[in-house]
């Protein structure tokens, strides 16, 4: 039955917010996906307004081109925009779903707390335009919904834990970083605080973990953990000095009792020369304490026709992880009510449309 869903549900139109790592592989994904068709996209950077949307993702030009000028990107008005820039825009996310435009987001969104009174923005812009925003991604995002899946299989929930544990050395926004303290001194009394904000999204995904088990929370809280790098780390368009943080953890918990319920936890380091050296999964890990206990391990390993000619071209693997979950997730969020939308109130997402013909 190859093909009977592609023939009964229409073509979604979706316009493209930026093209950066995840945003590249986003485009990438709607233009190979017969359901989907790409006619816009937003530039940030001034350097990228003008330029065709192919050639700026290292394809061959599709005749769309990226723009920053908002308004006509709403006037096309495409059912769905992919919203992947570094840093979620509150206003730009109004103006999109007052519009009636619906968003499935990769950036710093699930459930909205994170961001605090703006949430209220987010969701009377949903109600005036009739639009829903769906966020996801690798982590937070689809891990939490492996979470969901393995939790399903017990009678009695006793814990539940979601562990991102990678070496992230060849992931190149050097922003997004020094967002959650890399660089930075072990010693700075700011840490805490800002790895705190800069994973405050993971705090989203121990909202909808909760959501999913039906439990009310007494407080989700934040522990931070840093390493340093003993020798100095290049990592491309920037670097870290020795001495200085290469190894962020946080752990986002939920709890509930005086019991600590629910964990959401990353584990990221750079390079090999990290103190403490941090063991590394190199992927995910699910545990459910309960009956029964549950283990799940996630990998991803390149395909057998992957070229890669240096480390850092690995990282394609964790960009398409990140966007694929926003992209399958557009036809079920373009059909949602309006609101914030999770994987609680979506059919199964289905990888429609990957299978190579
Ligand atoms: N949940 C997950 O699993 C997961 C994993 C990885 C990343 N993410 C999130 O997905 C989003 C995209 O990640 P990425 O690695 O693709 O990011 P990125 O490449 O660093 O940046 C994405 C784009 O954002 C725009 N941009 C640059 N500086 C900006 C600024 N100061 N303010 C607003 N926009 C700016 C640029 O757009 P132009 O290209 O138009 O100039 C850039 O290409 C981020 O929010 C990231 O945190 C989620």
């Amino acid at each position: 039955m190859v093909g009977s869903a592609d023939e009964v549900s229409p073509v979604l139109r979706v316009v493209q917010w930026t093209t950066g790592n995840v945003g590249q592989r986003s485009v990438r994904a709607v233009l190979a996906n017969p359901r989907l068709e790409l006619v816009g996209c937003y530039a940030w950077g001034p350097e990228k307004v003008g330029r065709d949307v192919g050639e700026l993702c290292g394809l061959a030009p599709i005749g769309v081109v990226a723009t920053d000028d908002i308004d006509a990107l709403v006037a096309l008005r495409p059912d769905c925009v992919v919203y992947n820039p570094k840093w979620p825009d509150v206003d730009h996310m109004v103006r999109i779903l007052e519009a009636g435009i619906n968003i499935t987001a990769t950036a710093g969104f699930i459930t909205g707390h994170a961001l605090g009174a703006d949430r209220a923005r987010i969701l009377a812009a949903c109600e005036h335009g009739g639009s829903s925003i769906f966020g996801s991604g690798m982590n937070p995002g689809f891990a939490n919904l492996l979470g969901l899946v393995s939790a399903g299989l017990c009678d009695r929930i006793d814990a539940i834990r979601m562990l991102e544990s990678v070496d992230s050395t060849g992931y190149d926004s050097a922003d997004t970083e020094r967002s959650v303290g890399y660089g930075r001194l072990p010693t700075d009394p700011e840490l805490p605080a800002l790895i705190e904000r800069g994973t405050a999204v993971f705090g989203d995904a121990v909202h909808l973990v909760a959501d999913a088990l039906g439990v009310e929370l007494d407080e989700v809280r934040c522990e931070t953990e840093v390493a340093i790098t003993t020798a100095d780390l290049d990592l491309g368009s920037w670097s870290i000095e020795a001495g200085r943080v290469a190894g962020v953890a946080a752990s986002w918990q939920g709890w509930v009792g005086g019991h600590r319920l629910i964990s959401c936890d990353v584990r990221w380091r750079k390079g090999r020369t990290l103190e403490p050296d941090w063991r590394v999964e190199h992927g995910y890990i699910v545990e459910v304490d309960g009956m029964p206990a549950v283990r799940t391990r996630l990998e991803v390993h390149p395909p057998a026709d992957f070229v890669a000619h240096s480390f850092s071209d690995y990282m394609v693997l964790g960009m398409v992880m990140t966007a694929m979950p926003a992209i399958n997730a557009i036809p079920s969020v373009c059909a949602a009510d309006p609101g914030i939308v999770t994987y609680l109130d979506l059919p199964l997402p289905a990888p429609r449309g990957w299978v190579s013909r």
